[in-house]
């Protein structure tokens, strides 16, 4: 099978935004308690968080780390997370049915922001509070000393202000499960408000408005026509969600999937056209695809907790999915679909980042190890960064429950135009047959192929657990050449590419 790819330097898409491969932490399970923070581990730094999450982290270069959730965040006091620890409250937690010591707050975490090299992301609880809390809750951690969050916040240890810009205003109000849910009206009302309230304190905050928990919600996409009325000219991102999931164990059908968040950030941004010319507004609104990942292998192992079975557990297993090879496959698509769509998605968390539906797993005072789904998000955060290009692409198809010819070839390319580099991902969804891809490289130069790094060959079900942390990893790729101007190279039944081209 052959599959023929065009690149031109000029054929653009738009410059991609660096927070495209930022992640999310959310106070659930095993996230933060033994995920991040574990003060007896023997990695340990002095603050309590585990070092060698820190260095797995770190390695990621993540732009933004969205926390403290998630569902969790709609029951959340945060002043319960802040002064002495000795002082804090145990409570209970709605959404997940669990206990929280509150030992992490919004101290702890930015301080750990800080450890790894990002930079956080708060949601604030609009499901059980109001308007009222959020302003405090901006005013302690971005307030001046000399007013009352302020000084509290100094009295708590810290004078300057975190600074924090980016604010989501509440989490998944669309969803019936929220505490705290809303119409559409209702949200949109509440939001603008607070928006507004927040504006007052400070013009250059970056806030997020919530969209659909996902594409299949009764309520999508009138629910954000709705909301985006209500809140156009105060908001800066509307926030979407997207899981998923092979329940049926069909690899074609479930590699097929991204199709469906791309018609779903696309209809998305009609709608941000549709409110901005009924508005006659001249603001952008973009998309910020704050939760997306595969979440299902942990499903029925998450009933008893959830079902409130075991009573309030502190930190117990929870979406601890074991994440395969062919989950591999499936996020390098849908992180190629977000560089494809990088003109309206200027923001995407990968939900989530430790333990919790994570590339990064740990073991309760034991070893922290990377996921399958580490290396494609890895790659991408590394060497996505730069000017997406618009690749016309050639390739055989099938078809799949979702749409009709979808191509075998999955494929993004970024030109950092700084670097002289080229990146190409690739994904070959056919199982048995391989590409025989060839790729004309227009306007760039004298092209080389400087790195191939493949994955494929394993098992689709093979995992990377505790016992076994290295079974699916990236390896060398052979046979990529340039001759010219045209590279081709061989796209192996079911795998995973990077390829790298130096320019001058
Ligand atoms: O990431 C897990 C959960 O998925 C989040 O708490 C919620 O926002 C979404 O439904």
């Amino acid at each position: 099978m052959k599959a023929r790819v065009t690149a031109h330097a000029d054929y653009t898409i738009s410059q991609i935004d660096d927070r495209l491969y930022s992640a999310f932490l959310e106070h659930l399970g095993r996230a933060i308690y033994t995920g991040i923070y574990e003060p007896g581990h023997p990695t340990a730094d002095k603050n309590g968080m585990r070092g060698d999450v820190i260095e797995l982290v770190r390695a990621l270069k993540i732009p933004y780390v969205r926390y403290p959730g998630g569902n969790f965040v709609s029951a959340y006091n945060w002043e319960d997370g802040v002064g002495p620890r000795d002082k804090r409250p145990t409570r209970l937690d709605l959404a997940w049915h669990t206990s929280d010591s509150n030992a992490v707050g919004v101290h702890e975490f930015v301080d750990w922001c800080d450890s790894v090299g990002t930079k956080p992301m708060l949601a604030i609880n609009l499901g059980s509070r109001g308007l009222d809390q959020a302003r405090n809750f901006v005013e302690y951690v971005n307030g001046p000393t000399g007013s009352y969050w302020g000084d509290l916040r100094k009295a708590n240890g810290r004078a300057e202000p975190f600074d924090v810009k980016l604010w989501c205003l509440g989490n998944e109000m669309d969803g019936p499960w929220q505490v705290g849910h809303k119409t559409a009206d209702e949200y949109g009302r509440l939001a603008s408000e607070t928006a507004k309230t927040l504006r007052a304190f400070d013009k250059s905050l970056e806030l997020v408005v919530c969209g659909s928990s996902h594409s299949d919600m009764a309520t999508y996409p009138e629910w954000e026509r709705v909301v985006l009325e209500h809140t156009y000219e105060t908001i800066d991102h509307v926030s979407l969600h997207m899981y998923f999931g092979n329940r049926a164990g069909n690899t074609a059908n479930y590699l097929a999937l991204n199709h469906k968040l791309d018609t779903y950030i696309g209809t998305v941004a009609s709608t941000i056209d549709f409110v901005k010319a009924k508005t006659r507004s001249k603001r952008k609104v973009t998309i910020s695809f704050d939760e997306w990942n595969v979440w299902y292998h942990s499903n029925a192992a998450d009933r008893a907790v959830l079902d409130g079975k075991s009573g309030w557990p502190h930190a117990p297993r929870l979406l601890e999915d074991a994440y395969n090879f062919e989950d591999v496959l499936q996020v390098g698509c849908i992180l190629n679909t977000f560089i494809r769509r990088s003109d309206v998605v200027r923001i995407a968390c990968i939900a989530q980042l430790v333990n919790v539906i994570a590339p990064i797993m740990t073991e309760p005072g034991g070893a922290a190890w990377k996921q399958t789904i580490y290396y494609p998000y890895y790659f991408a955060s590394l060497y996505g960064r730069g000017t997406a290009l618009n690749l016309a692409v050639e390739s055989p198809g099938y078809d799949a429950d979702i749409a009709e010819n979808v191509p075998y070839l999955d494929i993004s390319g970024v030109h950092d135009e700084a670097g002289k580099t080229a990146t190409f991902f690739a994904v070959n969804r056919n199982a048995s047959d391989a590409l025989e891809l060839s790729m004309d490289l227009k306007g760039f130069g004298t092209p080389q192929v400087i790195a191939h790094q493949v994955i494929e060959g394993a098992d689709l079900r093979q995992v990377n657990g505790l016992d076994n942390q290295n079974a699916v990893g990236p390896k060398a790729g052979t046979g990529m050449s340039v001759d010219g101007n045209t590279l081709t190279g061989r796209v192996g039944p079911h795998s995973y590419h990077v390829i790298r081209v130096k320019l001058s």
